[in-house]
């Protein structure tokens, strides 16, 4: 069979046997899906041998390019030995190096590692750990069961992670499912809740966080927070001492703070974690996708020995964190994630990273003359673009309207995969990502924008 017709068996068989994540299957069978077979560097290359830039680091996950030697070698050598045993009852090798390395690279007091397999288990994992600190303190925390986000946050979406999301479009139509959480304001300079300027707000949307903390601090087990970048929320930049603000309103209150690193770990933001970046000291933090370099599932949660202690007892206490995954510490996983961290010390890549940062920012600057461009958000090698159907009064083009898909879509015709948030345009490229290649995404990325929106769009 040649590759045309390969390429067309495979594209029938996908739209009659899967069904894909954050997808309207009603319009993806009207299509033919772009199947990938092989990587290299920032390229993906799909059943015909067509090549692409990969512009989102395949969903946020890849750091060092596909392909990359380090870590193929210690996949391949670590199967050698076992793919997987369980940590029920046994430990493995890599796990062990793994947690010592993480531990190592940590902020400062995290020293206890837990497996799992995804951002959102991690995530799982760090609101059971924090409510059940609190239970099992002496002296009455009984009543510290709820949960403090901000507003558009997103931090998965198992029931656990969606009840602590602030997206109405994701988090909404699961409401009789979700446990109840309180919901402070975004840090959302752009579109502002209280219609202040930064600096001049002097941080007043971290007030409604205090004011909930206030009134509710007593039934709050902990605050959790997307550092310094609110992610699948849009792209949404906090602006400077909001993150330390949040930190000192924990401590204040006598709350846990929870670090979703899970898109922001591993040098994505300029810093090893997003929380460097102002010196803050999570009680627990989510980490996965970079964790392995964008190859393998696996995530972490981080925590004190504070926390750690609270759980020890004796048996018949039943103390145990009665938690985990069939593949928790899995071997494969653990393997990657550790030549993954050789390879950003080896390679000096967050210092080396920081001219990139710099030529993002420059590149991007002739966007902000674009009349459908509102806001330029960026933080390390992360950029969101939000559109804007009218540059005057900030109003957004309708959903329905597939803006962003749009742009999508023209800049896959170029030769760019990117995947939007609504009307904000994403790039995340590979941290490996060189001048050349930056330079050539942003192109496509700017040309794609302005294809879309010179064009009538329908309301
Ligand atoms: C901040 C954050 N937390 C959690 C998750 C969920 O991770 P996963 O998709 O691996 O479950 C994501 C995914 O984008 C995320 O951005």
């Amino acid at each position: 069979m040649d590759r045309k017709a390969r390429t067309r068996k495979l594209q029938e068989e996908d739209r009659r046997y899967l069904w894909h994540p954050f997808t309207q299957q009603r319009d993806w069978v009207k299509t033919d899906p772009l199947i990938i077979e092989r990587g290299d560097g920032v390229y993906l290359e799909d059943t015909e041998g067509r090549r692409y830039l990969d512009g989102v680091s395949s969903i946020w996950v890849n750091l060092h390019g596909h392909r990359k030697q380090a870590l193929d070698r210690a996949l391949l050598a670590q199967i050698k030995r076992i793919a997987h045993a369980t940590m029920l009852g046994l430990s493995n090798v890599p796990a062990i190096e793994l947690a010592k390395r993480l531990v190592a690279l940590a902020p400062p007091g995290l020293t206890r590692v837990f497996y799992s397999d995804n951002g959102s288990t991690a995530v799982e994992v760090a609101l059971k750990m924090a409510f059940e600190y609190w239970q099992r303190q002496n002296g009455g925390f009984w009543e510290k069961t709820k949960f403090l986000h901000l507003g558009e946050a997103y931090h998965g979406d198992t029931l656990g992670a969606v009840s602590v999301g602030g997206i109405p479009l994701f988090h909404e139509r699961f409401k009789p499912l979700l446990f109840p959480a309180y919901e402070a304001h975004a840090p959302y300079c752009y579109r502002c809740p209280l219609r202040l300027t930064f600096p001049e707000c002097k941080l007043s949307c971290a007030d409604s966080v205090e004011q909930i903390l206030k009134q509710h601090h007593e039934e709050i087990a902990a605050l959790i927070v997307e550092p310094m970048l609110l992610a699948a929320g849009g792209m949404i930049t906090m602006p400077q001492g909001y993150l330390t603000r949040l930190r000192k309103l924990c401590t204040r209150y006598q709350i846990l703070m929870i670090a979703d690193e899970v898109t922001t770990g591993f040098g994505r933001t300029g810093r090893m974690f997003a929380c460097e970046h102002e010196g803050v000291k999570p009680d627990l933090m989510a980490i996965s996708k970079g964790l392995t370099g964008g190859y393998l599932p696996l995530a972490a949660t981080l925590t004190t020995e504070r926390i750690y202690r609270a759980f020890l007892g004796r048996y018949e206490e039943f103390k145990t964190f009665f938690h985990g995954h069939s593949y928790t510490g899995n071997p494969l996983g653990c393997a990657v994630a550790l030549a993954n961290l050789e390879v950003l010390r080896k390679e000096r890549t967050l210092f080396r990273l920081q001219p990139k940062i710099a030529a993002l920012q420059l590149l991007l600057k002739p966007l902000w003359g674009d009349p459908h461009v509102g806001d330029i958000r960026q933080l390390g090698l992360i950029a969101g673009i939000e559109l804007v159907r009218d540059l005057a009064t900030k109003e957004p083009y309708p959903l329905a309207a597939r803006v962003g898909m749009r742009v999508a879509e023209e800049a896959r015709r170029l030769g760019l995969l990117i995947r939007p948030l609504g009307n904000v345009i994403v790039l995340m490229p590979p941290l490996s990502t060189t001048m050349r290649e930056l330079k050539q995404m942003v192109g496509i990325v700017a040309k794609a924008i302005r294809a879309v929106t010179s064009t009538g769009i329908p309301s």
